[in-house]
């Protein structure tokens, strides 16, 4: 017997989609930062889910909760959990993890009570051993680890190695050496096998740790208490990945400086001369000194098509400025010669161009911005001549091999900011100086959807990076393996036995302890890679400067100008920059909890998932190619780890064939790729179906695109029903459909349905094997029988109305899947398209039914609103409205909603109201006012004002929230998107001003209402 799960019925999606949208601004210490993937999934919803389908809903126990009310009072307490759990900062909160631990345990204790006759009882329902969790499209790893953090064994499994790597790293790992010392010689916590000799001599009590220049020191408390007594080592305790973290800085550290040391001559300093600070004042304080280089700018450059000026080599910059922050301002400025200067520029017969760097704003500040580019893509401008440069100039000379690249600017450290430079004959000597041995021979898709470079003659992925870039990665990806095998003896040194087992043998000796730590040092090559690549562009923005990243989406684009980084700098694009980060996130969000595993699989044929809770991302159609996007990272992570883990990097490039994607570049047209996607995803679903263990449900993400939003009825759009008819043929029943979103704001509001989810989450049991076929009269019944029960529900979790039709699909295709078919008059199957539109239908019936609560003028004023909005209509028709409402106009007037007067009649805005309004000496108060004056108070003074008005209206209010629900429908139906915003925002707001509310001096609140929040 399988109980319902609290997310077959409710969620606090309010508290997580914001946490969710939080997270997105958390930079360190954030387990996307440890590689990149993409489309990763919010930490705060994986973790919210996979709690919410472990934990039963309180209705599944009437013994228990025998009321409505005290399963609502239960419900709420688990509510109250999730919200604490899904904020970032309780990542590791250990007591907030342990309460929503206990109550999964409390669900599968009572889970084996009930399946103790089970065939399968011992397998199943141990009540000691939770079920482990599995994930088989894994991705970045985003919901393997919350199950980890959540207490259960945890698996991940990805057709892509890049992925299954990071799965590694986040959840097989840290498990497998949680709470060891580190095992570097300048860990403050050397193991005895180390001896005296390794032993670091502390000051007496305590202080830090005296390190090499540049390395920064360790802290440490003062002594005593430690282990070992006076004179022995200060013992710290290392817990969870602590250790390993301490690891993989000291050697990323070690790496950075052994790299420095044998490749450092191709990153000189530049030397600010007197002649260059002649007209920059803002040099002059550095004459003399010697500065680091941040990062060297380059313009590619053709042929000018001008025939004039065919000799010359044309920068196509497609900007000039350096920086644009308000007073830092710094652009390049080409100087055209004849006169040639001395011994400067490329071109023949005295004619060409050099660039110099100034600082202040430009004079010609277009010109500035837009550098030589003309228009959007490969289109440009010959610097000496203005002549057009089009595409087909670019293609033409970048396939001949005529593309060049000139340094354009240096940037440099100076002493507070960026210092901007020009260019000196010397850093570009410097640069063609690299003499790369190795570089990456994989050759790009030619899909110019993903992939721009190989139009341009850059085929490889070796030819996304200059020669000094190579030299910097097959330099660090060397020392991968370097590292590895110093820290295999240190480990031993330290005590750590080395019987020789690998890492991807489960060793836990020597051997894989330095494996695991190379595993970090890999990843660092990896996102290294991500910041060195000619794609990198120089962001010039008004707050920072820095080097942009590779991938700033799921493409890989063609860069016109690029910024190559000193990977020995200390700022942006630096190699130990990416160790850090990796650091932190093993430090801090990593969970060293249950052993668990990553393994390479594909989807369609795994059987990982038996017995286990399933909670997936699949891909979504031809969102991302994470395949062939993978191989940018693939290549570079093959060459530092494959000695590890042989089998994963066997091939030359990721496999792509198997891979759920519908690329018609691949299978040959769009009609075959997509069946070629709904085919697998069908079978892959199908697997889960019949594998997943059956007291849970499986959680399935569903990727939503904007686009897709706003079908003809309002309800729907062929991706996504499409992606519903699939999960039912695979063997599925639907118990929920929630809306998850990761933007916060009313931006999209009353574009349609849907319009802000960024996914939906799914909730799937198998599909009865003896389950009847009804009528679609049987299945309306069933709907308006249960429909308005699932709606309270949800209104109750305060959903917000914009989520409110995506959210009662879930219920709503519950009865539909609970049939074998629905079979409509003419006998044949009722599409899904259909039933959705019957579940829409019916929920705005039941959302109608609600209006009984209202009183009469609030519901004269709905239909009028619903036929009307705000602007006039005839007095005729409000009269005979009334009528049937069973009000009068009179009496609207005199209430405070309505103007009338020449005939016409109109509903007051919520501007126009009287501020000076008070609920408890209006003789005939309406919840059409309550909601209008709340949007009107919230709109001028934010939720404390509102929480005054609260706390005046008592209980009233609440109907003032059920009213914005029927008003938000109404708008949504009529796209009025301004007015169905101010209703969201409203419910959005509603916890937050209830709570405000209850702190609200008595003397304010209206008397007789101070139980009224209990
Ligand atoms: C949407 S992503 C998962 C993202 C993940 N939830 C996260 O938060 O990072 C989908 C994943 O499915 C993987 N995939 C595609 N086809 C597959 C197949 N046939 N078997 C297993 N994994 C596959 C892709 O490599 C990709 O990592």
């Amino acid at each position: 017997m399988a109980r319902k799960k609290l997310i077959e019925v409710a969620l606090p999606l309010e508290a997580i989609n914001k946490a969710a949208a939080r997270e997105k601004s958390i930079r360190h210490g954030h387990p996307s930062t440890l590689h990149l993937w993409w489309a990763r999934r919010p930490l705060a919803a994986a973790r919210a889910v996979i709690f919410a389908q472990m934990v039963d809903d309180p209705s599944a126990h009437p013994d228990l909760f025998p009321t409505e009310k005290k399963q609502e009072k239960e419900r709420q307490r688990l509510f109250r959990i999730i919200e604490e759990l899904v904020k970032w900062e309780n990542t590791t909160n250990e007591e907030v993890l342990q309460k929503a631990r206990d109550a999964i345990r409390e669900s599968w204790r009572r889970a084996c009570a009930e399946n103790a006759d089970h065939p399968r009882a011992r397998e199943l329902f141990n009540r000691e051993v939770l079920p482990a969790f599995h994930d088989p499209f894994a991705g970045g790893g985003a919901l393997p680890l919350e199950a980890q953090r959540l207490g259960l064994e945890s698996h991940a499994s990805d057709l892509n190695p890049v992925a299954v790597l990071i799965n590694k790293a986040m959840i097989e790992i840290p498990p497998r050496f949680a709470g060891r010392a580190p095992v570097n010689p300048l860990s403050p916590n050397p193991s005895p096998a180390r001896g005296e000799g390794g032993a670091i001599p502390l000051p007496s009590g305590g202080g830090a740790i005296p390190l090499p220049s540049g390395w920064g020191a360790v802290p440490l408390p003062p002594r005593g208490g430690g282990a070992g007594g006076e004179g022995a080592l200060f013992a710290k305790e290392w817990r969870g990945a602590q250790g390993l973290a301490d690891d993989v800085r000291y050697y990323g550290r070690w790496m950075r400086d052994e790299a420095e040391r044998r490749i450092g001559a191709l990153y000189p300093k530049v030397e600010i001369t007197p002649e260059m600070a002649v007209d920059r004042s803002d040099l002059r304080k550095y004459v003399g000194q010697k500065l680091t280089v941040i990062a060297w700018l380059w313009a590619r450059t053709v042929r000018s098509p001008n025939p004039a000026f065919a000799h010359v080599d044309v920068p196509l910059a497609s900007t000039f400025m350096l920086s644009t922050k308000a007073g830092k301002e710094a652009y390049v400025e080409p100087i055209l010669f004849p006169p040639l200067p001395q011994g400067e520029g490329r071109g023949e017969g005295g004619v060409g161009y050099r660039f110099t760097v100034k600082v202040g704003k430009p004079k010609d500040a277009d010109g500035a911005k837009n550098g030589t580019k003309l228009a959007r893509g490969a289109n440009f401008k010959c610097l000496m001549s203005d002549a057009p440069i089009a595409p087909d100039h670019i293609y033409g000379e970048a396939n001949a091999g005529r593309m060049g690249a000139k340094l354009m600017a240096i940037v440099a450290e100076g002493e507070r900011g960026r210092v901007y430079l020009a260019p000196t004959a010397e850093h570009e000597a410097a640069a063609a100086q690299a003499r790369p041995d190795w570089k990456p021979e994989v050759a790009m898709p030619e899909n110019p959807r993903w992939f721009s470079p190989p139009l341009y003659g850059l085929k490889t992925y070796g030819d996304l990076f200059t020669p000094r870039q190579l030299v910097a990665l097959t330099t660090f990806s060397d020392l991968v393996a370097e590292a590895r095998e110093k820290i295999r003896r240190d480990a031993f040194q330290a005590g750590l036995p080395d019987d020789g087992q690998p890492l991807a043998k489960a060793g836990a000796g020597a051997t894989a302890y330095a494996e695991a730590v190379g595993v970090y040092l890999g990843l660092a090559v990896g996102k290294l890679s991500d910041n060195a690549s000619q794609i990198c562009s120089w962001h010039n923005g008004a707050q920072h400067q820095k080097i942009r990243a590779t991938f700033g989406r799921q493409a890989l684009p063609m860069t016109w100008d690029f910024a190559e980084g000193n990977v020995f700098s200390v700022s942006t694009g630096n190699f130990m920059r990416q160790v850090d980060l990796i650091v932190e996130v093993v430090e801090k969000a990593l969970c060293a909890g249950k052993t668990s595993n990553a393994e390479q699989a594909d989807a369609q044929t795994q059987s990982v998932s038996t017995g286990k809770v399933v909670s997936t991302d699949p891909p979504y159609y031809d969102n991302i190619g994470y395949a062939d996007l993978s191989d940018f990272f693939y290549v570079w992570l093959r060459r530092s780890l494959r000695p590890v883990f042989p089998e994963l990097f066997a091939t030359m490039a990721v496999p792509k064939a198997e891979e759920l994607v519908a690329t018609p570049y691949r299978h040959g047209s769009k009609e075959k790729a997509e069946t070629f996607f709904l085919d697998g995803m069908t079978e892959a679903m199908h697997r889960l179906a019949e594998q997943a263990h059956p007291a849970f449900p499986v959680t399935i993400y569903y990727a939503f695109k904007q686009s897709e939003s706003g079908g003809e009825d309002g309800t729907t759009n062929t991706g996504w029903d499409t992606f519903l008819a699939a999960v039912i043929e695979a063997g599925f029943a639907i118990s929920g459909t929630w809306p998850m979103r990761t933007e916060l704001g009313n931006r999209m509001i009353g574009s349609g349905t849907n319009a802000l989810a960024s996914s939906i989450v799914l909730v799937c049991r198998k599909h009865s094997a003896n389950a009847p076929t009804a009528t679609r009269r049987d299945f309306l019944n069933a709907l308006k029988t249960e429909l308005p029960a699932a709606l309270a529900h949800l209104q109750a979790g305060n959903i917000a109305p914009v989520d409110l039709a995506q959210a009662a699909i879930g219920p709503g295709m519950a009865v539909y899947t609970r049939y074998a078919r629905v079979l409509d008059a003419e006998g044949q199957p009722l599409p899904v398209r259909q039933a959705l539109a019957l579940i829409n239908q019916t929920l705005d019936e039941a959302l109608a039914e609600q209006e009984g609560d209202f009183d009469a003028d609030t519901r004269w004023a709905l239909a009028w609103f619903e036929q009307m909005g705000f602007p006039e209509g005839e007095f005729g028709v409000a009269e005979q409205l009334s009528k049937a409402k069973n009000t009068a106009v009179g009496g609207l007037v005199e209430a405070g909603l309505i103007a009338s007067g020449k005939g016409k009649v109109r509903l007051l805005k919520p501007a126009e109201l009287p501020a000076d309004w008070d609920p408890a000496n209006d003789p005939r108060l309406t919840v059409w006012e309550m909601v209008h004056h709340l949007v009107r108070v919230l709109e001028a003074g934010g939720e404390s004002a509102a929480a005054v008005l609260v706390a005046q209206l008592g209980s009233q209010a609440e109907t003032a929230r059920e009213l914005c629900y029927r008003l938000y429908t109404i708008c949504e139906r009529k796209k009025r998107a301004s007015e169905a915003m101010a209703y969201n925002a409203l419910v959005q707001s509603w916890p937050e001003i209830v709570r405000l509310a209850r702190e609200v001096p008595q003397a304010a609140a209206t008397p007789g209402t101070d139980d009224l929040f209990a």
